[in-house]
């Protein structure tokens, strides 16, 4: 997949991933991160006495840090990585407990964690945890409008019709669940919001919304939002990034030619609004000014770049693995590699219209982490 001196430079980036994860994992060993605070990884893993909200132990971020610890086991092969999934993932727990606060991201919360662990060491606990996750996964489907029903009741708006493009990542759950127990039902599921997907979120020149809203009696189309990006209309890097590896993700689990034709077309919208400089902006539609970026797209892209070079032929392969290796580098340029902070990657931007910009966020670690490893071959399939 890459020249010598690509090569090397993946070898070093590997080295480095290594020796910062070494001390990062015993220094917050005992936490679920999802920023950091002056340098050091804040904790989630407190249960939310007011049970009604997406925060604590039910934050969607809280599958990644037992994702990079079992991606760093896959790697090393060293115990304590292991010893540290398990911790964080025995935490989850008091999700299904509280129940209240659980939303359409279980996905993202036990792919990395229980589906991890059950497909490495066979733990029983493991699946039932995960089984659970998707059969609560699949109880958010509409059938009017066919999709899974994103969030929760918000104060701010009525979200019984929302569907997100950020879900295709928690479609593998339901694959897995029809892969473990030969049900069917789950993978139809599945299918049927991809294939919503493709036709409601995709726009004709290959960029995604964030948020479309059905009528969730009827399922008729009734708006789109901007989400997280800049606005209705706009262009979210990390829902553009979410669309391009997440439909490969279902190709990948169904063979369904139409995904993969989907998730090039993604790709080929995403490649084109790729800065000089390798440096994705929070929108591709935002304005020049402010200057907002978000790293955590580039890494998420990465990944699903990585995967689209594997499945084409060797004429289409450069254009995906150049890509993806020009992301990557400019993502290892800004990175912190030393003891000051807790993570790697230093950019992320949950959203465009918050107060705070810039700063680590677990996942953009976690996919930075994931694409290298995919580049190197030695990939453990989360998704
Ligand atoms: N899935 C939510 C986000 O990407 O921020």
């Amino acid at each position: 997949m890459l020249g010598i001196e690509e090569q090397k430079w993946l070898n070093s980036l590997i080295a480095g991933i290594t020796a910062k994860m070494d001390w990062v994992s015993e220094k917050s060993r005992d936490k679920i991160p999802y920023t950091t605070i002056d340098g050091t990884h804040d904790d989630r893993s407190s249960c939310n006495p007011s049970g009604g909200t997406d925060d604590g132990i039910n934050w969607w971020t809280n599958g990644f840090w037992g994702g990079m610890m079992w991606l760093m086991y896959h790697e090393t092969g060293h115990e304590k990585y292991k010893e540290i999934a398990v911790l964080s993932e025995a935490k989850l727990d008091q999700c299904f407990e509280q129940f209240y606060g659980l939303h359409h991201d279980v996905g993202f919360m036990w792919l990395p964690t229980s589906v991890a662990n059950y497909k490495i060491t066979g733990n029983p606990e493991s699946r039932k945890r995960a089984l659970h996750a998707a059969n609560l996964l699949a109880g958010r489907f509409n059938l009017a409008g066919g999709f899974i029903r994103a969030w929760n009741d918000l104060p701010s708006a009525d979200t019984r019709g929302w569907a997100i493009i950020d879900c295709l990542f928690n479609l593998p759950l339901l694959y897995w669940a029809t892969e473990e127990t030969g049900d069917p039902r789950f993978k139809h599921i599945a299918v049927a919001h991809a294939d919503m997907a493709m036709t409601s979120f995709v726009r004709a020149d290959g960029s995604v919304n964030h948020i479309v809203e059905f009528d969730p009696s009827s399922g008729g189309i009734v708006r789109t939002y901007g989400g997280q990006g800049f606005g209705e209309g706009s262009s979210w890097t990390r829902g553009q990034a979410w669309a391009l590896y997440g439909f490969i993700l279902s190709y990948i689990h169904t063979g369904k030619t139409e995904y993969l034709e989907t998730a090039k077309r993604v790709a080929h919208y995403f490649l084109a609004n790729i800065p000089e400089d390798g440096v994705i902006p929070i929108d591709f539609r935002q304005p020049s000014e402010p200057k907002r970026e978000d790293d955590t797209a580039a890494a998420i892209a990465a990944c699903g770049l990585i995967e689209i070079a594997k499945i084409v032929g060797a004429y289409e392969k450069p254009l995906y693995v150049g890509a993806a290796l020009k992301l990557m580098q400019a993502l290892e340029r800004r990175s912190d590699w030393t003891e000051h902070s807790d993570a790697i990657i230093q950019k992320g931007s949950s959203a465009y219209s918050v107060a705070r910009h810039h700063h680590p966020i677990i996942y953009g670690d976690f996919f930075f982490m994931e694409a290298a490893f995919k580049m190197k071959g030695n990939d453990l399939y989360l998704w």
